[in-house]
């Protein structure tokens, strides 16, 4: 959750989407207007303090998990997914890789079977990684981008890559089926193989490391699937029934 003055309103956004409450008081519609500007440069053309702007963006709360998601703006749940994408790769992920790279393993057959796991691993990671740059790049913004249509009439949605429930339907939610297989075939290793000490203590832990994880995974894929996506098709449905030739745009959505 990097992100300075220098950088654009999308890449703002892009780390904290809560930062739409804040810059939407300071700015209006210009932020959706202007997505390049960089903060400073649009701070400066409003005569705002960005130091100001900044530090208010970076006192507002992670929402609990707890939250009634269906009755806030749908950008504080991607906010959330944003924060939970962080802490899959910043340090989940890179924790359990590092149980799994033990050194001081006989070659064979516990040091081979701990360097397979590892690489099972490994592929199920680059793949997660780009399923996460996915959404943060394409999808959640388009979606900032639709819920921000209905509250102000004049902006339109973008239309780069279509519609987000086409997208969503054509884009299963395969790395978390996959991470699940995953972890089943790890399993099925396990059992299958004597392994002795450290290499049997490693196997625990990532069983453990895994096991958790995948719970993380699944309450996470859950929300997208549960809650953002259906709350997402039907602010389309609205946003494009209100663009037809000849109806009027409303403004009203929570
Ligand atoms: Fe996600
Ligand atoms: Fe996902």
């Amino acid at each position: 959750m990097i992100y300075s003055s220098n950088n654009s309103i999308r890449q703002i956004l892009r780390a904290r989407p809560m930062a739409v409450q804040i810059l939407e008081e300071e700015f209006g519609q210009l932020i959706w207007d202007h997505q390049e500007s960089t903060l400073v440069s649009l701070c400066t053309s409003r005569v705002i303090d960005v130091s100001d702007c900044l530090a208010r963006i970076a006192k507002i709360p992670q929402s609990p998990p707890d939250t009634d998601w269906d009755n806030k703006p749908i950008y504080w749940l991607i906010d959330h997914l944003v924060r939970n994408h962080e802490a899959f790769r910043e340090k989940e992920m890179p924790e359990i890789q590092s149980l799994l790279v033990e050194e001081r393993l006989p070659a064979y057959p516990d040091g081979y079977i701990v360097k397979l796991l590892l690489q099972e691993y490994q592929h199920f990671q680059a793949d997660f990684l780009k399923h996460m740059a996915e959404e943060e790049d394409f999808l959640f913004p388009k979606i900032l981008r639709n819920e921000a249509c209905l509250r102000y009439n004049a902006l339109g949605p973008e239309t780069h890559r279509g519609s987000v429930t086409v997208y969503l339907k054509s884009e299963a939610h395969q790395p978390e089926a996959e991470f699940k297989r995953m972890i089943i075939s790890i399993r099925e290793k396990l059992r299958n193989q004597h392994l002795d000490r450290p290499a049997a203590e490693i196997a625990r832990k990532a069983e453990t490391a895994l096991d958790g994880f995948a719970d993380r995974l699944l309450i996470h894929a859950e929300l997208e699937t549960n809650v953002l996506f259906p709350r997402v098709e039907l602010l389309e449905r609205k946003l494009y029934e209100n663009h037809a030739p000849g109806r009027p745009r409303h403004t009203a959505d929570k």
